[in-house]
């Protein structure tokens, strides 16, 4: 960051003036640093929803909402999509470079050797309905971590950090299958350490005591790179509250869990889920224009999921490179004329030529296609923000590692625009109207 600009700041109530510093970061818009604001001018800046506000200094991932661009520590996500691997990916996120072969069968060996559960951990479980969502049983036990794990708890240690990531990473993918076994009433598939980290993920949400299991290598790519499409997205609502959470000085296993709550909102991560629900409640082609003008409506809360993003004002990347796995997922099962997704690809033409969603440039995002191909891989729908949740979890750990490590990292504390009553004396029960 260099600061060799500034900007100046007019009060017009008195003709004061400041410069404010602009920082410079290695691309993407510059950002007026407010940081003496208050101290200076006795006023907060006024920014509900964040939309203008930097909340924090970063290297991990960069966007360009406007040309669509992703890129991870520099790596575009289509490159690193179609050429790594989710491993590969996290390793990068978490360290900034690229792994050599080495340090990546070292860092695929110490990720495969957390992936088992505290099997104390595993009667957890039994504690919840047969009927809840899977998300409450994730949010509940990837909290409850932290209660198992007290070795990794010390946030100033650099081994606990490391070792209490590695963990989140590599359980995350056991609690999620687990969570889905736990409501079909199966028993819990332990990992199996000679598989893949998408593999091993498969194996343990479909296979059963009864039989071999193998899961489709087709299906595990596009698992794997399904993660890889997830894995970060710089300071969204989710991985905010985890930094807002860990500014506290709270442990790795609490912060996620507060990320995993903030992900289940159908606005962020819930979104793939109610993609498809809005396609099923849309139904035929026939119902498109009628759910069209209400997405329009004004008055009318209903909004196309899958649409629209806050950041990308231009095709989101992501979705991209998953309608083409898409496809692929569904040939290799041998899925022709999968109705919903055809309906998808219809209502996604419509929109597209539609001035409204044009003029407020409203493209596809993530969401929209993921959950077909989660479904057509026999994913219940309930899934698939945990699905969302497993892969942003690297995102979540690399921030928090970041947070925790930079040197100007303070508790955050948002502060507000008044406009309650100013000051009234109390009055006594009897004495009120
Ligand atoms: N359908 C219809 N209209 C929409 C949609 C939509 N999906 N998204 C935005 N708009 C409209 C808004 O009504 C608003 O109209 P206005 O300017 O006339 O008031 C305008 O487009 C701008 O939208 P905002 O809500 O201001 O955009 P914001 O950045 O706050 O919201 C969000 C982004 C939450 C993603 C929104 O587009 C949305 O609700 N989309 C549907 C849910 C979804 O797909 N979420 C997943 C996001 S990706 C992720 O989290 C992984």
């Amino acid at each position: 960051m260099s600061s060799k600009k500034s900007f100046t700041l007019t009060d017009n109530r008195n003709g004061k003036s400041w410069d404010l510093p602009v920082l410079d970061g290695s691309t993407g818009p510059s950002v007026i640093d407010v940081r003496k604001l208050y101290a200076d001018t006795d006023c907060f800046t006024y920014d509900p929803g964040f939309t203008s506000t930097g909340s924090c200094e970063s290297k991990l991932t960069f966007i360009d909402g406007d040309k669509g661009i992703l890129r991870h520590r520099g790596y575009s996500i289509e490159e690193l999509a179609v050429q790594s691997d989710f491993m590969e990916v996290c390793y990068l996120l978490l360290y900034g470079e690229l792994p050599t072969s080495e340090q990546k069968s070292t860092f695929e060996y110490k990720i495969t050797n957390h992936t088992m559960l505290h099997e104390q951990l595993n009667t957890f479980f039994k504690g919840f309905r047969r009927d809840s969502h899977p998300m409450a049983i994730m949010c509940g036990v990837v909290g409850a971590l932290s209660a198992f794990y007290h070795d990794s708890l010390d946030i100033s240690d650099p081994w606990h950090r490391m070792v209490a990531s590695y963990r989140l990473i590599a359980k995350m993918p056991t609690i999620a299958a687990n969570a889905y076994k736990y409501s079909q009433g199966q028993p819990f598939i332990y990992p199996k350490n000679d598989l893949g980290y998408a593999e091993n993920f498969l194996y343990m949400m479909y296979a059963t005591p009864c039989e071999e299991y193998k899961v489709n290598p087709v299906l595990a790519r596009a698992m794997d790179r399904i993660l890889i499409l997830h894995a970060d997205h710089e300071q969204n609502a989710s991985t905010s509250t985890v930094r807002l959470a860990g500014s506290s000085g709270a442990n790795p296993f609490a912060c996620i869990a507060a990320g995993i709550a903030s992900l289940w909102g159908p606005a962020h991560g819930g979104a793939n889920e109610a993609v498809l629900n809005m396609l099923e409640t849309i139904g035929s082609k026939d119902n498109i224009a009628e759910y069209i003008a209400r997405a329009k409506d004004k008055n009318d809360p209903f909004r196309l999921m899958g649409f629209g993003h806050r950041v990308y004002k231009n095709y989101d990347p992501r979705a991209k490179v998953l309608q083409q796995t898409c496809h692929e997922v569904l040939d290799e099962l041998g899925i022709k004329d999968e109705p919903l997704l055809e309906l998808a690809m219809e209502l996604e033409r419509i929109a597209l030529e539609d001035p409204y969603f044009v003029d407020k440039k409203l493209f596809p995002n993530v969401d929209f296609y993921s959950g077909i191909i989660f479904r057509a891989m026999g994913i219940p729908t309930s899934m698939f923000t945990v699905l969302f949740a497993m892969a942003r979890t690297v995102g979540w750990v690399a921030q928090w590692n970041e947070m925790v490590e930079d040197p100007s990292q303070k508790i955050g504390r948002p502060r507000q625009l008044y406009t309650g009553e100013v000051e009234r004396p109390y009055v006594k029960l009897h004495k009120r109207g």
